[in-house]
C-alpha cells in the first residue's frame, strides 16, 4: 500500500477501506509516513468527508495506536463527560461533584487548554497543591471512597491523536466532523469509562459554529460509542457567549465552587445540572432525570456536593479549605472595570476571541512553553439581551502582567457588540441525540 494512492483517492471523493485507514494512522505513528503526506491527506479529508464507517474506522485505528485504561478497579458503572471545548465552561468541576454526591461515579481524564478554549487541568491546578497527576492505583482508589476524581492523562493513552491534532491545528484541517468525532472518541474509548455524555459545543466559541454541524457530530460520537458498546448521549448547548460569568482559571474554579454551595445561578449551573443528571441515569442510579434532578438539588442544599469537591481536592493533595473560602485561592494584583461605551443592548459576542482576551491576560497558552497564570482572567457582568447604559461595568479584568493589558481590553470590547435592540434570543439547549 502506498499513502500517495491514499491521498488521491481521497482527493476524487472515493471511500478509504479499513484496512487503508489502519495503513496510514500505524504509518504515521511510527514515523514511516511523513507530516507533508497526512497533511495533504487531513485536507483531502476535510473537503471531501469521510462517512460513518471510515469516522468509526479512523477512531478504531486511533484507540489501538496506544494504550488502553483498565478501571476495573472501580466498583461500579463509571460515566464520563466531555464537552467539544468553548469558553466559560467550567461544567466538569461542578458535575463531577454533583454526580458523585448523588450516588454515581466519575473517574475523568481531562485536557489542558486548546487555542482559544480553557482547559480543566489548568483550573484544577489553580488550586493550591492540587496535583492532577495520580497512579491507576491512587486514582482508583479516590474513586472508589469520595465517587469523583479529575486527572490529566497518564501513559500513552492515543498517541496519534497527539501526532494528528498538532498537525491539524497548524494546516487549518480541525473544524471536520469527522476529525473531530475521531480525536474525541478515542480518548473516550480508550479512557477506560463505561458509559459516555457528551457536550457538544455549537456557536462563536466552538468549533462547530451552526446547528446542523454540530447535530451532525453529536450524531456522528453517539452511533461509533454505541458501536463500541459503550452507550452514548450527546446534549447540543450554546456557545454564543461564554457559559459561565468566570473567564480563567482560579476565577473558574471560584464560580464552580460557588455553584456548588448554592450562591450562583446562571447558565453554567443549568448545564452542568443537566448533563449530572443524564450522567445519574445513565449510570443507573435514578430511573428518571426528574428523579436525578431533585437529588442534584438535594445535595446542592445541604452542602453535600460542596463536600464531595472538597474530599477530592484533599485526596488529590490540594487544599481542601478553599471550598469554603475561596480566598484561598490565587488573587491578581489589579482588577480593572471595563465600561460600556454606548448605550443600548448587547446583541452578540464573539466568544472565539473573548477566549483569546483570557489567553493575552496570561491564563492560556499562546504557545506550547508559555506558562498559565492562575489567577487572571475577567469576569463578565453581562449576557447577550441585557440592556446596557454607558459607563456600565461589562466585565472586571483580573490582571497581573500588563504586557498585554491594551491589546486584551480592546479585543473585548469588539468582541461585545452593543446594539439599538436586545436581537435574536438565543437558546440555552438545541438538541439532545441519544
Ligand atoms: N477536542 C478534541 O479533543 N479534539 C478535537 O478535534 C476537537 C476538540
Ligand atoms: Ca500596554
Amino acid at each position: 500500500m502506498r499513502i500517495i494512492d491514499l491521498i488521491i483517492k481521497k482527493k476524487r471523493g472515493e471511500v478509504l477501506s479499513r484496512e487503508e485507514i489502519n495503513f496510514f494512522i500505524d504509518g504515521y505513528v511510527s514515523g514511516d509516513i511523513p507530516d507533508y503526506q497526512i497533511s495533504s491527506l487531513l485536507m483531502a479529508i476535510y473537503f471531501q468527508g469521510m462517512n460513518k464507517q471510515e469516522t468509526t474506522d479512523l477512531t478504531m485505528a486511533m484507540v489501538d495506536s496506544g494504550d488502553k485504561v483498565d478501571l476495573s478497579a472501580i466498583k461500579g458503572i463509571k460515566v464520563d463527560k466531555h464537552s467539544t471545548g468553548g469558553v466559560a465552561d467550567t461544567a466538569t468541576l461542578i458535575v463531577g461533584p454533583l454526580v458523585a454526591a448523588a450516588g454515581g461515579l466519575v473517574a475523568k481524564m481531562s485536557g489542558r487548554g486548546l487555542g482559544h478554549t480553557g482547559g480543566t487541568l489548568d483550573k484544577l491546578e489553580s488550586i493550591p497543591g492540587l496535583n492532577i497527576s495520580q497512579s491507576m492505583e491512587r486514582f482508583a482508589e479516590i474513586v472508589n471512597t469520595c465517587g469523583v476524581s479529575v486527572i490529566g492523562q497518564t501513559g500513552n493513552l492515543v498517541p496519534a491523536d497527539k501526532k494528528l491534532y498538532a498537525l491539524r491545528d497548524v494546516t487549518g484541517t480541525v473544524d471536520n466532523v469527522s476529525l473531530i468525532a475521531g480525536s474525541i472518541m478515542s480518548k473516550k474509548l480508550a479512557s477506560g469509562s463505561d458509559k459516555i455524555v457528551l457536550d457538544v459545543k455549537m456557536g462563536s466559541g466552538a468549533f462547530m459554529k451552526d446547528v446542523h454541524g454540530a447535530v451532525e457530530l453529536a450524531r456522528m460520537m453517539v452511533d461509533i460509542g454505541t458501536l463500541a458498546g459503550k452507550e452514548t448521549i450527546a446534549l447540543v448547548t450554546d456557545m454564543n457567549q461564554p457559559l459561565g460569568n468566570a473567564v480563567g482559571n482560579a476565577l473558574e474554579a471560584i464560580e464552580a465552587i460557588e455553584i456548588l454551595a448554592g450562591k450562583h445561578e446562571g447558565d453554567l449551573k443549568v448545564v452542568s445540572c443537566l448533563l449530572a443528571s443524564k450522567m445519574l441515569v445513565l449510570g443507573g442510579i435514578f430511573p428518571t432525570e426528574e428523579k436525578a434532578m431533585a437529588k442534584i438539588n438535594q445535595v446542592i442544599e445541604n452542602g453535600e456536593a460542596l463536600k464531595r469537591f472538597g474530599q477530592m481536592i484533599e485526596m488529590q493533595d490540594g487544599d481542601s479549605e478553599v471550598v469554603n473560602n475561596t480566598d484561598l485561592l490565587p488573587s491578581a494584583e489589579k482588577i480593572i472595570e471595563i465600561k460600556a461605551e454606548a448605550d443600548g443592548f448587547i446583541q452578540a459576542m464573539n466568544t472565539e476571541d473573548m477566549g483569546m482576551v483570557a489567553l493575552l491576560l496570561g491564563a492560556g497558552r499562546t504557545k506550547k512553553t508559555d506558562i498559565v497564570d492562575p489567577a487572571v482572567g475577567y469576569w463578565l457582568k453581562k449576557r447577550i439581551g441585557d440592556s446596557v447604559k454607558k459607563g456600565d461595568i461589562l466585565a472586571d479584568f483580573y490582571v497581573n502582567d500588563e504586557k498585554n493589558l491594551d491589546e486584551s481590553i480592546e479585543l473585548f470590547k469588539k468582541s461585545i457588540i452593543i446594539g439599538n435592540n436586545p436581537g435574536k434570543k438565543i437558546n440555552l439547549i438545541y438538541d439532545t441525540i441519544s
